[in-house]
């Protein structure tokens, strides 16, 4: 009998990691540039409230777009994560080239952290897939990454927090609940993507220097998501950026 096998995504959780070998140059540049743009959107926008954090460049994720940004370490960076995604959805079983799968919009933001500062238990929901990519650990430069200086990422198992909540709905333990959470240490170069509903913190970071990281969000067609992909928190393939709005002459 003749049988059609067809990979029907619906909600594992694939992941995918990229390891870029000698970024350390682009890191260097990456981290110039992030820190060059915190000063300058620093004293221009109003945060916003995001996973518990209320200052610094990641509570103003709605108004930039670092792939946006006008670098030639940025166009690298840009051409990495595009070709990221397409592995990504690949190792998910489907087709990057299928039109339900064309990327819509895309969000990407920088994330410093400095002593003390962590991120809260959060997901990316509506996105499809989310990824973040490590610029700097903030260990010491050159130095193994010590457990006590923090900053790990932890990711939790889908469903567990939920069931977590108790009650006789929760269930019996089993030796299948060792990996209801997932932490990992961070990596210069390490670029890995998730689906977005997969909730994640970062463990506080008590290291010396910045934890610096880009964060991204991609929406693909086929999520017909109600959402307007212009402005300046997005970008979109192939389209050339919204240049940046100008006031208006106001009288003669
Ligand atoms: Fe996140």
């Amino acid at each position: 009998m003749e049988k059609l096998v067809k990979a029907e995504v619906m909600w594992p959780t694939t992941t995918l990691a990229i390891h870029l070998k000698d970024s350390k140059e682009l890191n260097a540049g990456l981290a110039r540039i992030i820190r060059e743009k915190e000063q300058e959107i620093l004293g221009k926008h109003k945060p916003t409230l995001v996973a518990g954090i209320k200052q610094g460049l990641t509570a103003y994720w709605l108004e930039f777009n670092v792939l946006n940004w006008d670098y030639p370490e940025i166009a690298e960076f840009r051409k990495i994560v595009l070709d990221g995604i397409r592995e990504t959805f690949k190792v998910q079983g489907q087709n990057p080239d299928d039109p339900g799968m064309q990327i819509v919009g895309i969000s990407c933001w920088a994330n410093v952290l400095r002593y003390g500062e962590f991120l809260e238990v959060h997901h990316h929901d509506p996105s499809y897939i989310s990824g973040h990519y490590q610029v700097q650990t903030g260990y010491g430069p050159g130095e193994a990454p010590d457990e006590s200086e923090g900053g790990q990422t932890v990711y939790f198992r889908p469903g567990f927090l939920d069931r977590s909540h108790g009650g006789k709905a929760a269930g019996q333990t089993s030796p299948w609940d060792d990996d209801w959470r997932v932490s990992v240490t961070p990596v210069e170069g390490k670029l890995f993507f998730f689906p977005s509903y997969v909730r994640h913190e970062v463990r506080p970071y008590l290291g010396k220097h910045e934890r610096i990281s880009i964060a991204m969000d991609i929406f693909v067609k086929k999520q017909e998501a109600l959402m307007y992909f212009g402005g300046p928190r997005w970008f979109v393939p192939g389209k050339v950026p919204t240049p940046a709005r100008r006031a208006m002459p106001v009288g003669k």
